[in-house]
């Protein structure tokens, strides 16, 4: 569906990029042109990821590093300008979630979460923020949300929170740094199938009911969502600055489906969410 030099010429860096939708982007981004860096805490899966774009003839790197790291953010940020030259690309994707009663979260488990998905992309966009504005040559920056973002939803409350403020950061930083041509959008995803979002939100019989109660009576395809990220960062959108695309097939519009749960007897809930949380040993 596009000119496979769309993003030619471009360096990118996806947080999160070793598994789950980071590398489907990665992937993509790479077929179409662009240098990717991908950037994660485990090495094994970015090993993979830029592995299978050297196959394609492209080129890759893989960064170690977690996100809530500030210092470690900005030096794998050095470590990739000084590789590739320039960054022009970030895209946000890095994320953690689970299930919960809100009243049983303890204040690390809230920490957990805001910390990669809130903290983590403010070091990033702060790190690759500030190079840009050094380079003098504009760039893009895309934060992956979510819709409950704005409609809020009951068990997630954490990346509730955070998705929010990762929102919120956008639409300020698309008006702060519209004077460096640095332009921030958001993409916000309903529901797609990944390893790391299923194991840790699908509750048994959620997945049916989730296509049942979608108006298009399916779920996501990673490549979709992927096509509108390649979109968004490349030049054929450099008017769109601060908005953020809902990519869900109108299920929010239906109501948030965690708000569904509400309808299981709370021990029950309780029972199941904590079956899906890995034991220490997992
Ligand atoms: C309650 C939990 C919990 C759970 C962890 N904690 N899992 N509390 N229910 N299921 C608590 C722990 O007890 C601990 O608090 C604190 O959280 C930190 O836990 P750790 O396991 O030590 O943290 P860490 O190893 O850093 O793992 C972070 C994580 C984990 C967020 C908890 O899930 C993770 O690494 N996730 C990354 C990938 C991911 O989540 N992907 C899905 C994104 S899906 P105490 O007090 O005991 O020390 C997504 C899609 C949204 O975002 C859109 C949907 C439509």
């Amino acid at each position: 569906m596009f000119e496979t030099t769309l993003l030619a010429g471009k360096n990118i860096l996806i947080t999160g990029g070793g598994t789950g939708l980071g590398r489907v982007m990665a992937l993509r981004f790479a077929e179409l042109g662009a240098r990717v860096a991908v950037l994660g805490r485990r090495p094994e899966p970015l090993a993979e990821v830029v592995q299978q774009i050297e196959a394609q003839g492209r080129e890759a790197m893989a960064v170690c590093a977690d996100v809530r790291d500030a210092a470690r953010v900005s030096s794998a940020v050095d470590e990739i300008v000084a590789r590739f030259g320039t960054l022009d690309v970030l895209v946000n994707n890095a994320a953690g979630n689970f299930l919960a009663l809100t009243e049983t979260l303890s204040p690390n488990a809230f920490n957990a979460v805001v910390g990669i998905v809130l903290n983590g992309t403010f070091h990033c966009t702060s790190a690759v923020g500030k190079h840009m504005i050094a380079q003098g040559k504009g760039g893009c920056i895309l934060n992956i949300v979510a819709t409950y973002a704005w409609t809020g939803a009951a068990y997630v409350v954490p990346s509730v929170c955070a998705k929010a403020g990762v929102l919120a950061m956008t639409r300020s930083l698309a008006v702060e740094w519209g004077r460096y041509r640095i332009r921030l959008n958001a993409i916000a995803p309903g529901p797609f199938p990944t390893e790391g979002a299923w194991s840790r939100l699908m509750l048994p019989g959620m997945e049916e009911e989730g296509k049942r109660r979608n108006p298009t009576g399916r779920f996501g395809e990673p490549p979709e969502l992927a096509n509108l990220a390649a979109y968004l960062i490349s030049d054929a959108a450099s008017y769109i600055n601060g908005e953020c695309v809902t990519i869900d097939g109108g299920e929010w519009l239906m109501g948030q489906s965690f708000n569904t749960l509400t309808m299981l007897p709370r021990d029950q809930f309780q029972a199941l969410a904590e079956a899906l949380r890995p034991r220490k040993s997992d």
